[in-house]
């Protein structure tokens, strides 16, 4: 892969990436076919990274269906699928990680532990890796994006990074690989975490500033479906992911 991505780059053409763990749908597709408007050069890349798991984690049942997955990255537009084996990237005695300090610790980091600097990792290897131009990422994964960015610029690897908005279901839900481990049930009442997000939006548009007073909307309303918990709900700045008062 680095050999392939050297040559392209001599020859003056831009390569576009876009790292997966597969189980793809069209919220990877959208990234693809965006990498692909704006590059002479597609890769995708898919690695079920084990080390953005937790040890309670869903590592060995994540979904795994290359054969698909290729066909749909070939519809997108990407020119080559990287696909490495774990002993690849992390051989016996592999000792290098990246860690983003602060922003890796708190929200989704704080019920993950080590996950962010696992995703971190993993990232800066396959950058140096594919050499890209330019990588496309998921605004629905807004701390990963963040993180990544941070992380780019921190280590000086001369590269573009593009967030791009969340492809959804018909009823609001965010597409994700992990959907399918839900139930009918489960997966009818997970719509209300997007029926949260607008109510969230539709308060703000309305003047309402107080953080507090927007999660305890939104969490009265997850809380009507009685399978829901939520896990945490934040309101904070985009630079340093600390929480905001007001908005
Ligand atoms: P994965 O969950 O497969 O997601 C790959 C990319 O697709 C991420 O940038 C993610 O934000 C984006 N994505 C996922 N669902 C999306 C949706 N509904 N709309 C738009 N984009 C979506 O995120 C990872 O893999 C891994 O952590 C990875 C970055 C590959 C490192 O291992």
């Amino acid at each position: 892969m680095q050999e392939l991505a050297k040559g392209i780059r001599r020859k003056g053409r831009s390569i576009g990436f876009v790292p997966t763990m597969g189980a793809l749908h069209q919220g990877h597709l959208s990234l693809i076919r965006k990498a692909r408007r704006e590059n002479d050069f597609v890769v995708a890349s898919i690695f079920v990274n084990p080390a953005q798991f937790g040890p309670g984690e869903d590592f060995k049942r994540y979904p795994r269906v290359l054969r698909h997955d290729a066909y749909l990255c070939k519809g997108a537009g990407a020119d080559v699928i990287f696909y490495p084996a774990a002993k690849d990237i992390y051989p016996d005695n592999y000792q290098t990680y990246v860690l983003v300090e602060d922003l890796s610790g708190v929200l989704c980091g704080k019920f993950r532990p080590g996950h962010f600097r696992g995703v971190a990792t993993v990232v800066a290897k396959l950058f140096n890796i594919v050499q890209p131009d330019t990588a496309y990422f998921g605004q629905k994964d807004a701390q990963q994006a963040i993180i990544i960015r941070k992380m780019a610029q921190d280590l000086h690897i001369p590269l573009r990074i593009k967030v791009m908005p969340t492809a959804r279901e018909k009823d609001g839900l965010a597409m994700s690989s992990r959907n399918a481990y839900l139930d009918k049930s489960q997966r009818r009442d997970a719509a209300v975490l997007y029926r949260a997000l607008k109510l969230s939006r539709d308060l703000i548009r309305q003047g309402k500033r107080n953080s507090k007073e927007i999660i305890r909307r939104m969490r009265q309303l997850i809380s009507q479906k009685k399978n829901c918990r939520v896990q945490y709900i934040s309101i904070v700045d985009l630079e340093n992911l600390k929480p905001v008062a007001e908005i």
